[in-house]
């Protein structure tokens, strides 16, 4: 690993320059495993899902035979996407030129091509390594990384150690965003709980942020926070049940993964760069089917308290980094540890 000051940020221009995004694109986006939806969004034959991973476009198909598939969303004609939303098919045609794909992703029909003596062989859509753990599915577009049980590292294990069946979860929402900063402020802003006391009063109420009661954890790129209920919490959202701590995941680069303490429960989503300033977040909420609805609701709002004033933390961060004189800021060693752990990864990978 490259030697990483751990007590200074990142260069701030990172934050700003586009040449960073680029390459950030090429060297982590382009070749690291990434969450991009539920197995349940295609469930059944025939049954087609657009997503994307990083800035890669990506459509999930189910085929006739059951088994999950990912492409990417790219014609091979003039690069046109292919799929646009959802649905079922039994082909898949481009809206430009009409080039038609099998389910497996072979080139059926390229109008005209047969006339003009177009060479068809190797035009099928370009498959990406897919993967499921549980209901939730993950994309690589690098088809020769490591397996995806490498990337979870031992997430399933702590998730299913703490009562929760990722088999069993039901599917809330997906509340979709974006966000005025670089993907890796949402990022190093999920990974400490330094600002916690300072700028989430409500989390901070039900959650003890203590710094000998809130527990960090690294892994090898994964980075998780541990988070018990206070002894006599306070607010309208009880943390009481079968889950005694909240979990607060980060796997490298983009995934997060959260179970709050109470009911069996969790949100998992991408970080995804969009500019250099602008940042998508979407995050799918999934709860037990015993839970009841009350519960669910204060849950919901809870949690969209804390990521309504994360938005705002971020964005203010955003501001603060793109005003030039200042070239770096500083990192604490202890409360920020896995801030510098994700840096590192960071300086790692574009080195
Ligand atoms: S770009 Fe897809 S058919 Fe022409
Ligand atoms: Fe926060």
């Amino acid at each position: 690993m490259v030697a990483v000051d751990t007590n200074r940020t990142l260069p701030w221009s990172w934050y700003t320059d586009p040449a960073v995004l680029e390459l950030e694109r090429d060297r982590i986006f382009r070749r690291s495993w990434q969450y991009v939806g539920r197995a349940d969004e295609v469930a059944e034959p025939g049954s087609y899902a657009t997503t994307r991973a990083g800035h890669i476009p990506v459509v999930l198909i189910r085929d006739e035979e059951g088994t999950l598939r990912a492409f990417l969303n790219v014609c091979r004609h003039r690069g046109s996407l292919v799929c646009e939303g959802s649905g079922r098919r039994a082909t898949l045609q481009c809206p430009y030129h009409a080039w038609t794909y099998g389910l497996d992703g072979r080139l059926l029909v390229a109008p005209r091509g047969g006339r003009e003596g177009l060479v068809t062989d190797d035009l099928g859509l370009v498959p990406l390594a897919v993967d499921t753990w549980g209901p939730f599915v993950f994309v690589n577009p690098d088809p020769d990384g490591d397996p995806l049980s490498d990337f979870l590292e031992d997430v399933p294990e702590q998730v299913a150690a703490a009562g929760v069946d990722v088999a069993e979860l039901r599917f809330l929402q997906r509340p979709e965003s974006e966000l005025a900063a670089n993907w890796k402020l949402c990022a190093e802003n999920f990974l400490e709980c330094y600002h916690c006391a300072v700028a989430h009063p409500g989390f901070s109420a039900v959650v003890d942020v203590s710094p000998g009661s809130y527990l960090l954890d690294t892994g090898r790129a994964r980075m998780s926070q541990y988070g018990p209920p206070r002894p006599e919490p306070r607010g309208s959202f009880d943390p009481a049940g079968e889950v005694e701590r909240g979990q607060f995941h980060l796997l490298f680069p983009n995934t997060v993964i959260n179970v709050m303490p109470g009911r069996p429960n969790l949100s998992i989503g991408p970080i995804v760069p969009v500019a250099p300033d602008r940042t998508y977040r979407f995050l799918d909420y999934l709860v037990t089917p015993e839970a009841d609805d009350a519960w669910v609701e204060e849950m919901l709002l809870f949690d969209a308290q804390v990521g309504d004033e994360d938005t705002r933390l971020v964005e203010r961060v955003q501001q603060g980094v793109s005003a030039g004189l200042l070239d770096e800021g500083r990192l604490l060693p202890e409360s920020e540890r896995h801030v510098a752990h994700f840096q590192a990864l960071v300086v790692e990978a574009l080195a």
